[in-house]
């Protein structure tokens, strides 16, 4: 059965359902939710071939017709190049401002339809319909959409809010493992964030959940996005402790830059890195017992998840990561904000975190 968890933003408040094969019952939970029927489907090649028939067999079934627009799968397609296509793509289908627009993918596709639905006729409505872990447990809830700049990812874009998302947990199936695991050091970090009973029911469930168990993965998909509604509903636009969802993200940040955003690292495979060292970074300060970093590490190796930098590259330039530290938002007066643990389920903001004693500790 598909569960259901109620996102509170007052007028901006909508629905993410959760379940086994929900891309064959999509129009049901779509068309009540429609301002008008003319809708666009975005999708990348590899989800449009797996998937796209269900979802437009399934929406003309309520007579729900429409024109899919497909995209180039990968990072690349979040460029402003990319995005001006998809403009004129979708304006050439004569959308009017009660048109809907329906994101079909991973949070590619997401953060690049979402940012297209909050420009396009000054805003429109759109939908989420994620198909990796990631997207379903992270990028499709939260209402940030965005492209990115040569400068940096994620430089342009906007908060928009989705009025519904739909996690089919049965688009997993066909995930490559290595996509499945990235997208799980983020469900992890709800954990490890503000939620012990979490991280143990992980511990005792993932093996399970991660070979592809619906029930698991509807139930810790629920839970991670509750955890991280909460957070947004206190903090829609990142004033204070919607920072917390970056809990390992300045080192994941700092290695992506390295690794030049490509294949020898994924974001969650960063995240995973970035979560270790938050956690020894923790135990150096005194502030966290090493008991916990212990267990987190055993769990990394049940799941096989990356624990290090070094198994990714023998050696990194400390120079070239102090500067990318620099360089992140959550930088201020020279000093490092970092997101820090007082053990399993405590992290938090620690600002005034000495250069110096991170360079030291990096070395
Ligand atoms: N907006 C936010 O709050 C937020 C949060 C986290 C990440 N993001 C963004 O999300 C993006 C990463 O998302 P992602 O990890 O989902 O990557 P992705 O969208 O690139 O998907 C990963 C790969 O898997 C393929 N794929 C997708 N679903 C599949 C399925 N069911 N079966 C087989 N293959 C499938 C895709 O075609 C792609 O090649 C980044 O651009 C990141 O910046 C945004
Ligand atoms: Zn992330």
């Amino acid at each position: 059965m598909p569960e259901t968890l109620r996102v509170e933003l007052g007028a901006r408040s909508y629905d993410i359902i959760v379940g086994g094969q929900l891309l064959a019952h999509a129009g049901e939970y779509i068309a009540p939710r429609l301002k008008s029927r003319h809708v666009i489907i975005i999708s990348d090649e590899t989800v449009a071939k797996l998937y796209l028939h269900r979802l437009t067999s399934a929406l003309e079934e309520k007579n729900i017709g429409c024109r899919p627009v497909i995209v180039a799968p990968g990072e690349r397609t979040k460029s402003l190049e990319a995005f001006s296509g998809l403009m004129e793509t979708l304006l050439e289908q004569k959308p009017d401002r009660e048109a809907t627009l329906i994101a079909l993918g991973g949070g590619v596709v997401g953060d690049l339809a979402g940012f297209a639905a909050s420009v396009l006729l000054r805003g429109v409505d759109f939908i989420q319909m994620p198909t990796t872990l990631l997207s379903q447990v992270d990028s499709s809830v939260g209402g940030k959409t965005g492209i990115n700049s040569r400068f940096g990812k994620n430089l342009i874009g906007s908060f928009h809010q989705p009025i519904l998302v739909l996690s089919d947990v049965s688009a997993l199936a066909t995930l490559p493992k290595r996509e499945w695991l990235a997208g799980y050091a983020e469900m992890l970090k709800y954990g490890l964030i503000s939620d012990a009973g979490f991280f143990a029911w992980l511990e005792k469930n993932a093996g399970a959940m991660l070979a592809g168990d619906a029930k698991l993965l509807t139930y810790a998909i629920v839970r991670s996005c509750a955890a991280k509604a909460a957070i947004i509903a206190e903090d829609e636009r990142e004033g204070g402790v919607r920072a917390l969802l970056n809990f390992g993200h300045t080192f994941a940040h700092a290695f992506e830059a390295e690794t030049g955003y490509s294949d020898t690292l994924l974001h969650g495979e960063a995240v995973a890195i970035g979560i270790i060292l938050a956690f020894r970074l923790s135990v150096a300060l005194g502030l966290c017992p090493e008991a916990d970093l212990k267990r987190i590490l055993s769990h990394y190796e049940a799941t096989r998840l990356p624990a290090s930098p070094l198994s990714i590259r023998p050696k990194w330039n400390i120079d070239a990561l102090m500067e990318h530290f620099t360089r992140d938002k959550k930088t201020k007066d020279g000093k490092f904000t970092f997101i820090l643990t007082r053990g399993i389920g405590k992290a938090f903001i620690a600002e005034n975190i000495e250069k110096d004693f991170i360079r030291a500790w990096l070395s």
